[in-house]
């Protein structure tokens, strides 16, 4: 009789059991509709306003297109870099007000072409225009008014900054059919 009680006891407490494991098993796996699927997501992806374009903030930075506000480039890591020197040292001499603020352009003789004037500058090549960034307009048969700055800027920061020139370029920069990143980063961007 004892014994019989005892198996009843332990066969309720095995179902019981069993029912507590499934009963958490039923719960666990729909969690996610209680929480949003991104939770905790910080870099996402984020509809455009034009058309079906999508800007993804997974790169190194954008820069707003500027000749349309509703258009976002998004730069790579040596194009980000070179906007932040372009901003810190060209700026004042090669924008006009819009996008980056108060700009001396129209002050400067002769007047500087826009570093996104893509009708002059996609036909200058990378170590040319490396070359007049570095050794500035005197020593380039230009202008005067375009310094020097080989000695504040080092290769590599002249090299990004010529990277980004050619992100923000309207009409589009198209790279040369014999361009490749070997001879970008060992020959033209390191003379
Ligand atoms: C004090 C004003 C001033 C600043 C600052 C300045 N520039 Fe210039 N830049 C000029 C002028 C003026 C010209 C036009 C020279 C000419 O056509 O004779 C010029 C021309 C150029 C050109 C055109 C070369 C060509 O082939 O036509 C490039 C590229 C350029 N600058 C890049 C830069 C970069 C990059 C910086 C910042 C690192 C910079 N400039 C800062 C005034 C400036």
């Amino acid at each position: 009789m004892r014994m019989r009680l005892l198996l009843i006891f332990f066969f309720v407490l095995i179902v019981c059991l069993g029912l507590t494991v499934y009963g958490k098993k039923e719960i666990a796996p729909h969690l996610h509709e209680y929480w949003p699927y991104d939770q905790g997501l910080i870099v996402k992806s984020v509809p455009h306003p034009k058309g079906t374009e999508y800007v993804s903030f997974g790169s190194y930075g954008s820069e707003t297109d500027w000749n349309d506000p509703t258009h976002i480039l998004p730069l790579d890591y040596h194009q980000a870099d070179g906007k932040r020197i372009f901003y810190q040292q060209c700026v004042w001499c090669h924008s006009d007000t819009t996008p980056a603020g108060p700009s001396n352009r129209s002050n400067v003789t002769p007047t500087p072409p826009l570093m996104n004037d893509g009708t002059l500058l996609n036909g200058v090549s990378d170590a040319d225009l490396q070359q007049v960034i570095a050794l500035g307009g005197a020593a380039t048969g230009k202008s005067a008014m375009m310094p020097p700055y080989g000695k504040s800027l080092t290769p590599d920061e002249i090299y990004d900054v010529v990277a980004y020139t050619r992100a923000i370029a309207s009409p589009a920069y198209s790279r040369p059919s014999h361009w490749s990143w070997a001879s970008w980063e060992h020959g033209a961007a390191k003379k």
